[in-house]
């Protein structure tokens, strides 16, 4: 299946994909440390994952869950995640999450997305994406690099062979524009969190690396 756009975004991830995961990043790290934390109940669950990249994620998802739908744009990424060989029950596919997502509507219990959102200009089809697939009290959990670091000039980028920077085009969302996003879908939040390196103080300069949210589809709405 081939539902991606040709699109910057999905260059960048195939040139980055060999170093992604041997690359020092202390976001993609933390991330990762965020998601095992967070406590979801994912035991006989099913789960998509958008965004997988080279399947950082995708390891811990698969040895919890009982089965794993993992979506990314970029060829280079998935041929990473698939070389972990995590079984039957993991499917990669290559897929834009701004599209309809080949996934029966009420049929998934949890939807993961790490570092994506960033790289989506409109939340609004991702939202809506994932409420419709989730079943009734059905998780959205999101982690995203902290709107205030993208304010401060973060944005994901990677070191080339010739030692430029290459920058992965960005968009920025703020906390408001996920929580409405996510208002919009039928999804209300109930958890946020703003995982930091080291303490925060007033005056340090320091920002949150992280912004980690987990939204939830209403107990008793029908899916559409
Ligand atoms: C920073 S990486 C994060 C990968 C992985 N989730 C992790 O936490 O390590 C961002 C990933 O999002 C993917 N991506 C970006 N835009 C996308 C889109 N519109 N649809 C699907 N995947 C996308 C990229 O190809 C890349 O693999």
């Amino acid at each position: 299946m081939n539902q991606s756009a040709d699109t910057p975004v999905r260059h960048a991830y195939d040139a980055w994909a060999g170093q992604y995961d041997s690359d020092s990043n202390k976001t993609r790290d933390l991330d990762a440390t965020c998601l095992v934390e967070a406590g979801l109940d994912l035991a006989g669950k099913r789960v998509v994952e958008f965004g997988a990249g080279t399947g950082k994620n995708t390891v811990w998802l698969g040895q919890q869950a009982d089965h794993v739908l993992a979506m990314d744009i970029s060829p280079g990424m998935l041929d990473r995640a698939r070389d972990r060989n995590l079984g039957s029950h993991v499917t990669f596919i290559e897929h834009d999450v701004t599209r309809p997502w080949p996934v029966a509507s009420g049929s998934v219990d949890l939807v993961v997305g790490n570092l994506v959102l960033e790289h989506v200009a409109s939340l609004a089809p991702v939202f809506e994406e994932a409420a419709r697939v989730l079943r009734p009290a059905g998780v959205l959990y999101l982690a995203e690099l902290h709107p205030f670091r993208q304010l401060q000039g973060s944005q994901a980028r990677f070191e080339q062979a010739d030692g430029t920077l290459r920058h992965v085009d960005a968009w920025y969302h703020g906390v408001s524009d996920y929580c409405s996003a996510a208002r919009a879908a039928g999804l209300h939040l109930r958890d946020l969190r703003e995982p930091a390196d080291a303490g925060i103080t007033v005056g340090s300069g320091a920002a949150p690396r992280l912004l980690v949210m987990q939204f939830a589809k209403a107990a008793g709405r029908q899916s559409v």
